[in-house]
């Protein structure tokens, strides 16, 4: 069962060694070095404590404090002004905490929110392959919205993005499992 999340700011949990797996081999990350207490305060900084741009940390029963099982992040799609209403999210989990619903919870929680800031799409993209991201994406109402290919170069390969959209409000009554 996942705890309430919060925002974190200036909190290099993302140093922890119980993220540092997320910057692992797989593509699912287009981060290809582990990060610094520095690079990670530096992430940190993106984020606010208000509005639509959001960073939320997942923590699970059982874990000791100041140990995370993952994060959730909404920023900017992109920068010209006419894109305010639209947020780029994302979620990471540490391997000891995925598959049983901590994602579905914890990302969801983010959507909540970023609606209840007023924004009207949120997208998503996912670095192929990645079964668990897409069914996520998709058990949380986002659609397909075309892929990108070879748009990331990795492990000595280029890799495909597909985009996933979620149009914002949208009712949480659809949502299940919960
Ligand atoms: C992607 C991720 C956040 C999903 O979170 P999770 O807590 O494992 O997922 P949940 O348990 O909430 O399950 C959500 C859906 O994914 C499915 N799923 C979970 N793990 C899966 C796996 N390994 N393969 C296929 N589907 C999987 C579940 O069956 C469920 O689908 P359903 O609603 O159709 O039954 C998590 O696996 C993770 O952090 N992975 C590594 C980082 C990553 O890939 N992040 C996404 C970057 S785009």
């Amino acid at each position: 069962m996942a705890l309430p999340s919060g925002p974190h700011r200036g909190r290099p949990a993302g140093t922890h060694p119980h993220l540092q797996p997320l910057r692992r081999a797989d593509v699912a990350t287009f981060d290809v070095e582990p990060f610094t207490v520095d690079a990670r305060r530096t992430w940190f900084e993106h984020y606010a404590e208000t509005g639509p741009h959001r960073l939320l940390v997942a923590q699970v029963e059982g874990q000791v404090d100041g140990q995370v099982a993952g994060y959730a992040t909404s920023g900017p799609f992109r920068l010209k002004p006419a894109y305010a209403r639209t947020v780029e999210t994302t979620v990471y989990l540490d391997p000891t905490a995925t598959g049983r619903g901590v994602g579905s919870l914890h990302y969801g929680e983010l959507l909540d929110l970023v609606t209840a800031e007023g924004m009207h799409r949120a997208y998503a993209g996912v670095a192929l392959p990645n079964d668990a991201s897409e069914a996520l994406h998709r058990r949380l109402g986002f659609r397909d919205a075309g892929t990108f290919t070879d748009v990331g170069w990795k492990q000595d390969r280029w890799v495909e993005v597909r985009w996933y959209e979620r149009a914002l409000p949208w009712d949480t009554a659809a949502r299940s499992g919960d």
